[in-house]
């Protein structure tokens, strides 16, 4: 494989010289901080959260690193995956020119965020059995693709995907694989993050908003070389990661027995919820699942889902989705959201012998 991440970065982005922030002039110790037009008198809420945060967010990338693993230097961090999947593109896409490969079904955010950017999307659809299809990746790929979008576990369908076709993937196309691993903790399949040294052109995506259940804190994480690494640094705004979050993820990476102890759990809730909907008599399928949601393939999908919300439970209407046909997505609930869905389940079913 030819790899050159020099070829890839956008011309723009490769001549650009980074904002540095007032912190980023400074090493050492301060009595008085003038430098970065704070409001040094403090604030009504909290006399701490007058202070711009630290830009490098590196003692919460220290803890990362060694919860993960692998150097700091290695992360990446994000106000959500979210935006390091918009970054992926400002790195490397140029507008109007270059293109991206996903694999529908798939995460939503992959598409609107290269129509965000004036980015060209490919779709080569999963197989039927939710898993890669190569022939048609490969066909796909030309001069201007730059980034793959591979979902694993995948996101509506909640499979892993194959770790050969991955690999494949990885060995032969040129450009940036990016693996998004959003519920790699409920899975079987073992993570890509000790596999960054084989693989230079590989980004992985992990996130606090779903094992970690800090999705109102916003915090993604992404995995990569150094040098690609370097890139998304240089685009990312200064202070992309707040005061606060930084402050309670440093927190809750220390608790990661209890993080384990919830993971095994809701692994749990997952498997008993899904024997539940496959003993109902018009479920078609529940197709087995690495993350923390199920998929349910039942008649009348869109009924049950307009009867539930009559019932004050909002589940993700996926039937208009291609190969998700018929199909609702339910997040695992507390055990109370789970009693409250089958009940109303079987009132459903009361209603519509
Ligand atoms: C596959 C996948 N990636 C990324 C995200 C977004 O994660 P974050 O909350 O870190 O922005 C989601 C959210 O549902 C997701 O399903």
């Amino acid at each position: 494989m030819l790899f050159d991440l020099n070829q890839l970065i956008r011309p723009n982005i490769a001549k650009l010289t980074a904002y540095s922030s007032a912190r980023d002039e400074f090493s050492g110790e301060a009595k008085v901080f003038l430098d970065a037009n704070e409001n040094s008198l403090g604030s009504p809420l909290s006399k701490w959260y007058n202070r711009y945060p630290d830009p490098h967010q590196q003692a919460v990338k220290e803890k990362i690193a060694f919860v993960k693993q692998l150097p700091a230097e290695h992360i990446f961090l994000g106000n959500g995956s979210d935006e390091c999947i918009d970054l992926l593109y400002r790195c490397f896409c140029e507008p109007g020119k270059d293109n991206a490969i996903i694999c529908p079904p798939t995460y939503g955010m992959y598409e609107v965020s290269a129509n965000i950017n004036d980015v060209a999307v490919k779709k080569v659809p999963l197989l039927n059995n939710f898993q890669l299809d190569l022939v048609h990746l490969e066909n796909a790929v030309d001069a201007h693709t730059k980034l793959i979008w591979i979902c694993s576990p995948n996101n509506p369908t909640g499979n892993s995907l194959d770790r050969m076709d991955i690999e494949t993937v990885l060995n032969n196309f040129n450009g940036i694989v990016v693996i998004d691993e959003a519920y790699i903790n409920f899975a079987q399949q073992k993570s890509f993050v000790q596999e960054l040294a084989d693989y230079p052109n590989l980004v992985i995506l992990q996130t606090f908003s779903k094992a970690w259940g800090l999705a109102g804190l916003r915090l993604g994480m992404a995995f990569a070389s150094t040098a690609i690494i370097d890139v998304m640094n240089k685009v990312k705004p200064p202070y992309n990661i707040n005061q606060a979050t930084q402050e309670l993820a440093l927190k809750a990476l220390d608790e990661i027995g209890q993080v384990n102890d919830m993971i095994k759990l809701l692994v749990d809730m997952r498997e008993a919820l899904a024997e539940v909907f496959r003993s109902m008599p018009t479920v078609e399928q529940v197709y087995p699942s690495d993350a923390n949601f199920i998929l349910v393939k039942i008649r009348d999908a869109r009924k049950v889902y307009a009867f539930l919300l009559t019932r004050g439970i909002v589940l993700r209407d996926r039937s208009n989705v291609k190969l998700c046909e018929d199909c609702l997505r339910i997040t695992v609930g507390t055990e109370q959201d789970n009693t409250l869905l089958v009940d109303a389940m079987h009132e459903w079913y009361q209603l519509n012998p």
